[in-house]
């Protein structure tokens, strides 16, 4: 594996090799080492809100989440005789059975019948468990945490804390479901997210919510929060304490790695999951969660589908580049694009 070699001074710091987006044994490397041990959104089917078992994704992993009396846990939805996905649609139930053959297990992933085995089952033959953690109305999952699940959410409940918002107010509105499916590595539609630098250049509607010269960008261990400040006539949080206080907060624009997106705006959370859905194609899935329905099309979290089809056009034009021959290293901006050199600087890591 060759190495990325991201200079830790931005300001003599190159942008990756074309490799990176253009080499498919790269692309295997980046789901084992970046996917498996990142959190993310659980998506779950609509109309699951009574049900004890709801079948979702994982990062491409099929997962049944388990709500029940004794609390939630995250299963493996891949029976261990043979391999076949259980459960199909949400339901209420104790007990989970595989269409294939039969085989039952219990909502702690043990096996409770095994029919044409008349030798007891080893645990070998419970269905994997996998973390899972929630947050008001948000679950999250993860193959292989590579950190605690409060840690990775921390930076988000500082922010609700400024926002004088609390993730259990938030209600989950089915009609913001919204999944977009990208000819482009996820890589880029990522870092497109992760500067402002194309905001004034993409999307003029955007830049008119927007005062871009106070914009402002933090870093931290596993992520980086943009803060858009409003323009004075436009919806904005103003928080009374902490280092944002005084300021017209607009939209504060988080990315937790390795890929999801946490928007928090006045309206409430748009979450945005980016999946890697094969070599040069990315999913985009959109979840909404309202707090004040009044304020949502307006400000900074307004016209989200323009902005989305103006990223992905974006986004498509680096792809294209990346294919041709001429593209060498290029520099980061050392004003804009301070995230784009913490995420890059993250995948070396992560790269090895
Ligand atoms: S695959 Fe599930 S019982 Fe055979
Ligand atoms: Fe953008």
């Amino acid at each position: 594996m060759h190495r990325l070699d991201i200079d830790p001074d931005l300001a003599l710091a190159r942008t990756p090799p074309a490799w990176l987006y253009t080499d498919r044994a790269v692309h295997e490397v980046l789901r084992r080492r970046v996917w498996r041990p990142g959190w993310t959104l659980l998506l779950e089917p609509p109309a699951a809100k009574d049900a004890t078992l709801v079948p979702c994704d994982l990062s491409g992993e099929p997962a049944v989440l388990v709500r029940d009396d004794a609390g939630e846990r995250l299963l493996s939805n891949v029976c261990t005789h043979r391999a076949a996905t259980i459960l199909d649609a949400p339901c209420r139930g104790e007990i989970l059975r595989c269409p294939y053959h039969g085989r039952r297990f219990r909502t702690d992933g043990s096996v409770a019948a095994a029919p044409g085995f008349d030798a007891a089952l080893g645990p070998d033959d419970a269905l994997p468990r996998f973390a899972s953690s929630s947050v008001g109305p948000l679950s999250f999952g993860a193959l292989e945490p590579g950190l605690p699940f409060d840690a990775w959410w921390a930076p988000i409940d500082e922010a609700l804390g400024f926002a004088g918002r609390s993730a259990d107010e938030l209600r989950y509105d089915p009609r913001g479901d919204i999944t977009h499916d990208l000819d482009v590595p996820w890589l880029l539609y990522l870092e497109n997210y992760l500067e402002a630098f194309h905001i004034p250049f993409v999307h003029p509607e955007l830049s008119r919510t927007l005062s871009l010269e106070n914009y402002e960008h933090e870093l931290f261990a596993h992520g980086t929060l943009q803060l858009g400040i409003a323009r004075e006539e436009q919806a904005a949080f103003l928080p009374t304490y902490g280092r944002h206080a005084g300021k017209r907060v607009g939209a504060f624009w988080f990315w937790l790695w390795p890929a999801t997106l946490v928007n928090v705006y006045p309206w409430g959370l748009s979450m945005n999951r980016i999946d890697d859905a094969g070599f040069g194609r990315a999913r985009i899935h959109y979840r909404a969660f309202v707090w004040d329905e009044s304020l949502r099309g307006v400000g900074a979290g307004g016209a989200l589908d323009i902005v989305e089809q103006q990223d992905q056009s974006v986004a498509r034009r680096a792809w294209s580049g990346l294919q041709g021959s001429t593209y060498r290293r290029g520099r980061y901006s050392p004003t804009h694009e301070r995230g784009l050199h913490h995420f890059h600087r993250l995948l070396e890591d992560a790269l090895g």
